[in-house]
Order: C-alpha cells, then structure tokens, then sequence
C-alpha cells in the first residue's frame, strides 16, 4: 500500500474567496498547497506572485510546494524560502548551473525539485538525481490550467522511477497536469508519489470529497 500525496493546485482555486478555499484544503485530507508562479515569459501566461503567496503563506496549514514557471529562477531562491515555501520547484529549462540551483535551494532549507516538460528527456537528470528531493514530470504543456494529460507521461514516469533506483536516489515523482480520478491509480502503479489537481479538485461539486477520493483510489 502506497500513501500517495494530493496537492491541489491554486491556480484553480477562486481568488475573490482565497482564503475559504485554503481552508477547504486545510481542513481536507490533501497533503500540500500547490502554488502555481508564472512569468509570462518562461510559459505563455502569467499567475500571481509573491503578495499571494504571502497571503497563502499566512493561512496554510500544510506544506507549500511551490512550482516556478519562471526564467532565471536563481534571483528569487531566498525571497521564496522567506514567504514560507517547503519545496521549491524549478524547471530543468531554466536552469544554466542547474546543480549549483539546488544547491541552493537547499542552502535555503527548502527541499530541491526539478520540473521537466514534456518533452525533456528524464535521463538528463542522471548525474544530478541523488542530489534532487523531488522530480515532477508536467503532463501537460506548463501554463495553464485545465488541459488534457499527454499520455506519455506513463513512461516518462517508468523510466524516471528506474533512474532513481540505478542510483539508489530517495527522489520522489511529482505529476502536473490533467489528473483525474482517471488516471491517478495508473500513475501511481506507475511511480508516482505525488499527485498535483487543480480542475479536477476546484471545479467539482465537492472538492473536500474529491481530495478524499483521489486519496482512496490511490491507497488501494
Ligand atoms: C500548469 C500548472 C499546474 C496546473 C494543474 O502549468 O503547473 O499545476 O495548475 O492544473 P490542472 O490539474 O487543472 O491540469
Ligand atoms: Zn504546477
């Protein structure tokens, strides 16, 4: 039995009622806060920022990942861990000295993640895995919410959880974008660890009992 983590994704939480949503997933069995930061240039879209996340920050009462879809994400490491981020996501194509970034990231005591479009290959990944808390493959192109899942994420998702066993790394495998009750029980059969929802969980009738449906269908 495998204790698979929820994140629902704020990006599709309603901004004119943050603060009941953020106590909806207080008071949910979801595990973390997914925050969504775009730039504008890195992803064609841009989200909210560092006020939001502030405000998020104040409420939360479970871990904040946090997922940058932003160019040059160096610049921004410290201001990140200071408004409360647990994990910090940066994108494998925004990195130069992309061990260098998790290195300090870490410095910062946040837990290192990498995001891979997808299209990157996840065996770019080899020489740096054991030194990355957390891999999340993007199964939708980054920048908005609400598209369908590419399906190749599956392999992607085998050969990452291969990878991370060749190296004997404690790496966890994140999944973004398009999860659904339907594909959460086959992604973790496949290796994943952490599932993202935003749609999924914060359009639905009942979002509380969604998080605890995604949450059984992914125990069994
Ligand atoms: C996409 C974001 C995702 C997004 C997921 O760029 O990184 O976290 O909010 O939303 P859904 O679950 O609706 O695809
Ligand atoms: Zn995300």
């Amino acid at each position: 039995m495998s204790n698979t983590l929820i994140a629902p994704s704020i990006l599709a939480a309603d901004f004119a009622n943050l603060q009941r949503d953020i106590e909806m997933i207080n008071n949910s069995e979801a595990d973390w806060f997914h925050i969504d930061i775009m730039d504008g240039v890195f992803v064609p879209n841009i989200s909210f920022g560092m006020p939001v996340l502030e405000a998020i920050s104040r409420h939360a009462k479970k871990n904040i990942d946090v997922h940058l879809m932003i160019v040059d994400p160096d610049r921004y490491i410290k201001t990140f861990a200071i408004l409360g981020a647990n994990i910090l996501t940066v994108h494998y194509e925004a990195c130069t000295h992309l061990h260098r970034t998790l290195q300090a990231i870490k410095a910062e005591g946040m837990k290192a993640g990498i995001a891979l479009n997808p299209h990157t290959n996840v065996d770019l990944l080899e020489d740096v895995i054991n030194d990355i808390d957390m891999v999340c493959l993007m199964s939708v192109n980054p920048g908005f919410g609400g598209q369908s899942f590419i399906e190749n994420t599956y392999t992607k998702i085998e050969r990452l959880k291969a990878l991370i066993i060749r190296k004997n790394a404690s790496t966890i495998i994140e999944i973004d974008g398009g999860v659904t009750d339907k594909n959460a029980k086959q992604l973790v059969d496949a290796g994943a660890n952490v599932l993202v929802a935003g749609n999924f969980v914060f359009k639905a009738k009942n979002p509380t009992q969604t998080i605890a449906d995604m949450k059984k269908i992914t125990s069994i």
